[in-house]
């Protein structure tokens, strides 16, 4: 379908938010879930871009993204009022947590858009929810403050130009030391990220849930362009309908 866009704007150095409207199911989104934006109009850029949403009104969605190549460049090059092939939204999203349960929300970097959607999202289920950012340095921060507003929000950064520094694992490990414990964890990242997200709470009673980013070529199941094994080794999961979304101890990190 053909979206419009309605607001373009740079968040940090080489990441842009895009805000498009138009013919869309807005109210079927979940947090979590992606579209595929088709780049160009030749067929230079033959794929598709999975992009994940960032947040959802009835009249529009927008997503965030960083530029790492020639197709997210034309992206941010777009103007309001141009016109964006999509396809979505895709996938499997972020299920809601209990009404009241303890909440821990874990981004970093490029991570960090759909959890601002999870974030808005569960707002109405509980207000028990700590949210842990990291960047690299405080150029790179993004949507801190419409996180700050959702939960407790602690930023880390890698040189501490912003908050504190040091890795969300520490942050989430200085959190627990003074007291707080959670019973759903949601996060995405970088892959080394989740993985010792998911070592730290092995031996606690939580449950896991992680967003996996990974190139998609089709972003419908059908090219097996995006496997990761489960946990055990025995299923191959497809990110793109399987997930982004997965429990953590169903796929191994
Ligand atoms: Fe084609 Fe997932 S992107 S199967």
């Amino acid at each position: 379908m053909l979206l419009t866009v309605t607001d373009i704007r740079n968040l940090a150095p080489g990441i842009w938010q895009i805000t498009l409207g138009g013919e869309f199911p807005y109210e079927t989104v979940k947090s979590g879930q992606f579209i595929m934006i088709r780049i160009g109009s030749s067929r230079e850029h033959i794929l598709r871009r999975p992009l994940s949403i960032a947040a959802v009104t009835r009249e529009n969605t927008t997503i965030v993204f960083r530029v790492v190549g020639q197709g997210t460049k034309w992206l941010s090059e777009r103007q309001v009022g141009d016109q964006v092939d999509v396809l979505g939204p895709l996938g499997r999203g972020f299920p809601n947590p209990p009404a009241d349960a303890k909440v821990l929300i874990v981004g970093g970097g490029l991570g960090v858009p759909p959890l601002y959607l999870l974030g808005k999202t569960i707002q109405s289920e509980t207000a028990k929810v700590d949210i842990v950012l990291g960047f690299r340095t405080e150029q790179d921060c993004i949507l801190t403050s419409e996180l700050s507003r959702l939960g407790h929000l602690v930023v880390t950064t890698d040189d501490g130009s912003l908050g504190m520094r040091g890795t969300v694992i520490d942050a989430v490990a200085n959190l627990h030391r003074s007291g707080r414990s959670w019973e759903y964890v949601y996060a995405c990242g970088p892959l080394p990220m989740l993985r010792r997200l998911k070592e730290y709470f092995s031996d606690q009673d939580v449950k896991g849930y992680v967003s996996l980013e990974e190139h998609m070529a089709c972003g419908v199941g059908a090219c097996h362009g995006c496997v990761c094994p489960s946990e055990d080794g025995s299923l191959a999961r497809r990110i793109c309908i399987n997930g982004p979304v997965f429990p953590w101890n169903e796929v191994s990190l």
